[in-house]
């Protein structure tokens, strides 16, 4: 495979039809916590626990399996619609864009996956229009911590693209000021993402991929996740230790 099919680090991910999701190339794959402020806020994302993966990892999808974050064929017999509803397009196609003091802030709220980063202090759509270093800073940090890649930011005097490059890796988010929720696959450093059909997603740098089985924007999150109450029963784990 080429770099341009795989991704720089050789990692890839293949959405199985009404199936799981196959990771090539074993790229890390972690526990993150979001963690809140002293208002409950979301702060930051706290790295735990780690799963080794083998090439050709099979990871669940629906949200059944017994055996997280591992398929165990719970989706056979589940009844969970794994349909892909996603647009191709690219993601900048279908968002606004909210002209600030130095950037300009885009949002595709299609992408959302409630991570409720964009609303510490007060919302990014507000902090971005405020001049200064500090709220420059607050607006950067709230886009990078983003985890579906529904905001971002371009430079507003050039058009650049401000995004902060990731590293290359997957996380299962855990959310535990909604009451022990768990959250989407996170997807890093522009590790691809195809379709059954084949067809490529557009390929970036924050990608968070539905693992409750809910999401009407499969197979990314739109924060369902959260209406359906989904947990994964990871979060006292020290990680397998094995390899799927
Ligand atoms: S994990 Fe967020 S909608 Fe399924």
């Amino acid at each position: 495979m080429t770099d341009k099919e795989t991704g720089g680090d050789g990692f890839r991910i293949e959405i199985e039809e009404n199936g799981p999701y196959i990771v090539r190339g074993a790229p890390p794959l972690n526990i993150e916590t979001i963690t809140t402020d002293a208002d409950g806020g979301s702060r930051d994302l706290e790295q735990g626990a780690s799963f080794p993966l083998r090439d050709r990892a099979r990871l669940c999808r629906c949200g059944q399996s017994q055996d997280k974050p591992y398929c165990d064929g719970s989706h056979k017999t589940a009844g969970v619609d794994l349909q892909e509803t996603a647009s191709f397009a690219p993601i900048a196609d279908g968002a606004q864009r909210i002209a600030g003091d130095k950037m300009v802030l885009s949002d595709n709220e299609s992408l959302c996956a409630y991570g409720r980063f964009c609303d510490v202090e007060q919302s990014v759509w507000r902090e971005v229009s405020i001049p200064g270093q500090k709220h420059e800073d607050l607006t950067k940090s709230m886009v990078r911590h983003c985890p579906g890649g529904r905001l971002e930011l371009w430079d507003k005097a050039t058009g650049d693209s401000l995004e902060e490059p990731l590293d290359s890796g997957l996380s299962l988010i855990e959310d535990p000021s909604l009451g022990g929720l768990s959250g989407p696959l996170r997807v890093t450093g522009n590790i691809p993402v195809v379709s059954a059909s084949g067809a490529a997603y557009e390929v970036r740098n924050r990608q968070a991929l539905c693992r409750c089985g809910a999401s009407a924007n499969k197979p990314f999150c739109d924060g369902s996740h959260a209406s359906v109450g989904f947990t994964d029963g990871l979060t006292d784990s020290e990680g397998s230790g094995k390899d799927s």
